[in-house]
């Protein structure tokens, strides 16, 4: 079609700028690509449960009895068993009355919010949530009100003045940002939710496997497993995995089934996935992970790169270096690329103009030699 070629080269240089790089190899700590070995700082594969080899049997084994896939929804043919035994220890782990496991954490986002939210609702967002929350609000065509990062009483004020206006509202919120690595005010939060009868929802992702007593998250470290409506989490981070759960009431779970478009119209996920997903969850609920130590050493890491002079954010395993320019943080991964560390760039529009950053995320794959190592490499601003 005329012009569209030109229309799409243009837009490409102005906004994106970024290229597929494939590696060739991956396990878990370690990236292999154009024949070189580069210890990956940009992997939420943060208890390094990727390859682990409880996951990998699991998976055989359901590969062995059910096969690479499932062959339809699972409204139609493809719930299996296994999908209901993920969906009760969710449940359990998460302290809630159900769960419901999603084909991924942005159809979970996407199909969950629409699902429950319409046009005379209000859904009100943290300013940094992630884009599969604000698509998923987008989707619902109810009003968005962005309140400011982790401000409760932003949002109190925003709730005060716009609440009257709408039927319902939802209030969400991740529990640690992912490209900020800094932890959501759950109860300040969750008390504005009360008072301005919102439901409220947390995204679990990167806090999932981490976080909380054999890392069932910020909401259960809280105090809070069962008071927040809808929990949500993904298998694909710190758990190694794939997909993603809601944890919520049996009412909500049972609705959803009915109306989640991202739920209904797609196939259900392979039995593998599913049984490496479980074996992810029984190593956490074992105590066999290892959250604490991670959040440990993340904490001397950023002491160390503050030390150095750098501006480093967040409070968790997700540890930003915020260097400012989108072309200085390119040149500063470029630079730790040639002395074998993969800590990639993260810039506009993921992150606010001017905000570009190096986006670390710690995982206990990483030795204390590779994370003494890539602070020497960084060296001071
Ligand atoms: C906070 C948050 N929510 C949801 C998602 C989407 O999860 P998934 O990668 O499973 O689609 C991500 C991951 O990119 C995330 O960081």
């Amino acid at each position: 079609m005329e012009g569209w070629k030109e229309f799409l080269e243009e837009r490409g240089r102005l906004h994106l700028l970024r290229r597929l790089s494939p590696s060739e190899d991956r396990r878990p700590g370690v990236a292999v690509r154009g024949g070189r070995e580069y210890v990956d700082f940009s992997s939420n594969d943060y208890l390094g449960l990727s390859c682990h080899p409880a996951l990998a049997a699991a998976a055989r084994e359901a590969l062995e009895r059910y096969g690479t896939g499932t062959g339809a929804s699972r409204l139609m043919s493809g719930d299996l068993e296994i999908h209901h035994e993920l969906e009760e220890e969710v449940a359990a782990f998460k302290g809630t009355d159900a769960a419901l496991v999603f084909n991924s954490g942005y159809q979970a986002n996407t199909g969950i919010v629409p699902a429950l939210f319409g046009r005379h609702d209000a859904v009100f967002a943290d300013q940094l949530s992630h884009a599969s929350q604000l698509d998923g609000a987008l989707l619902s065509r109810a009003k968005l009100l962005r309140f400011r990062h982790n401000d409760p009483e932003h949002l109190s004020a925003l709730l005060e003045k716009h609440r009257g206006a709408f039927r319902r509202a939802l209030v969400m919120t991740e529990s640690v940002f992912s490209m900020d690595g800094d932890r959501a005010p759950l109860v300040p939060l969750l008390d504005a939710c009360r008072r301005h009868r919102c439901l409220f929802m947390v995204d679990e992702a990167h806090a999932t496997g981490v976080f909380g007593p054999e890392g069932r998250g910020c909401v259960e470290a809280e105090g809070l497993a069962g008071e927040v409506e809808l929990v949500m989490g993904t298998f694909s981070k710190a758990l190694g995995g794939f997909g993603a759960y809601l944890a919520a009431s049996r009412t909500i779970v049972d609705f959803l089934v009915n109306s989640a478009r991202s739920f209904i119209y797609s196939t259900a996920l392979p039995a593998p996935v599913i049984a490496a997903d479980l074996a992810a969850l029984r190593l956490c609920q074992a105590g066999e992970t290892r959250g604490a130590e991670l959040l440990r050493r993340s904490a001397s890491f950023r002491g160390a790169l503050r030390a150095n002079g750098w501006t480093v954010g967040g409070d968790s395993q997700i540890v930003p270096v915020v260097v400012g320019g989108s072309a200085r943080a390119v040149a500063l991964s470029g630079q730790l690329a040639d002395r074998g560390y993969l800590a990639l760039p993260v810039r506009p529009p993921t992150v606010p103009e001017g905000a570009a950053r190096l986006r670390f995320s710690l995982t206990a794959a990483h030795g204390d030699s590779q994370v003494r190592g890539v602070v020497e490499a960084l060296g001071a601003p």
